[in-house]
């Protein structure tokens, strides 16, 4: 197929480049981190992050809140620093693995070192090129293509650097945010698992939109704009 061949011309200039600046830099990751760092993607006006443990504060200043926690399946209510602390925790152990299961990234503003939302890809599995992607963003943030812009990213991230050929999303069909964002960003709507999602915040049981999109759909998307 014709996109097939352009992408893997276009991935092997993307490794090569990669490979250029660690001969030179000797530091730098295959994704554009450092060893200091970790994985930074940058945005026009974001930088997706791997977290570190001096962001539990700005998290729970963000996380706590029902109207986020309300549709997502772990996130407790309150949310309170020793949630956010373990998460960090587990996101670090995650980071020192040679062959990373997940990528959680802070988001946070370029400049302000402040982490506003987190937005991860989970479940990777090298065997089947397949991952699931899940986010949530501080309430002030909302409405302004801040997760447009993030989701974006991190769907390059996964199937270029990471070379997986199936994202994963689902949302709760009462969630008209995250249905219109999974929508816009091409995914297609392959169902409804029924009373499938249980909130941890409020126990209550949901109806679950599951979607897919596969590498030659996000491509052909990427390329219209
Ligand atoms: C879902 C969420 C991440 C959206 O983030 P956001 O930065 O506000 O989204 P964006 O501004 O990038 O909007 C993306 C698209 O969704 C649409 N959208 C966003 N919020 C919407 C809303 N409340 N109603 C209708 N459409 C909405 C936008 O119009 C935009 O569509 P477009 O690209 O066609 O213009 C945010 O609302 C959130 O964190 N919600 C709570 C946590 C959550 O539900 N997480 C997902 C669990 S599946």
């Amino acid at each position: 197929m014709e996109w097939k061949k352009y992408e893997r011309k276009n991935k092997v200039e993307t490794r090569i480049e990669s490979e250029k600046e660690n001969e030179t830099k000797n530091e730098k990751t295959l994704f554009g981190g450092d060893k200091k760092n970790g994985v930074r993607i940058e945005t026009e006006r974001l930088l997706l992050r791997d977290l570190r443990k001096g962001d539990s504060s700005s998290i729970v200043e963000n996380a706590n809140n029902l109207k986020i926690s309300q549709y997502m399946t772990l996130l407790p209510y309150p949310y309170t620093m020793a949630d956010a602390e373990w998460f960090v925790n587990h996101c670090l152990e995650n980071q020192d693995k040679k062959n990373r299961e997940s990528f959680d990234f802070g988001i946070t503003l370029q400049k302000v070192d402040n982490v506003i939302g987190v937005i991860g890809l989970n479940k990777i599995n090298t065997l089947e090129g397949t991952a699931t992607m899940g986010y949530w963003l501080g309430e002030k943030y909302w409405k302004q293509g801040i997760m447009g812009e993030a989701s974006r990213a991190v769907l390059k991230f996964g199937f270029q650097e990471l070379d997986l050929r199936r994202m994963d999303i689902s949302a709760v069909i009462e969630n008209t945010a995250s249905n219109a964002l999974i929508k816009s960003l091409g995914f297609v709507h392959e169902g409804v698992q029924r009373r499938k999602h249980v909130s941890k915040s409020t126990k209550n049981i949901h109806d679950l939109n599951i979607y897919g999109l596969l590498e030659e759909e996000w491509f052909s998307k990427e390329k219209k704009l």
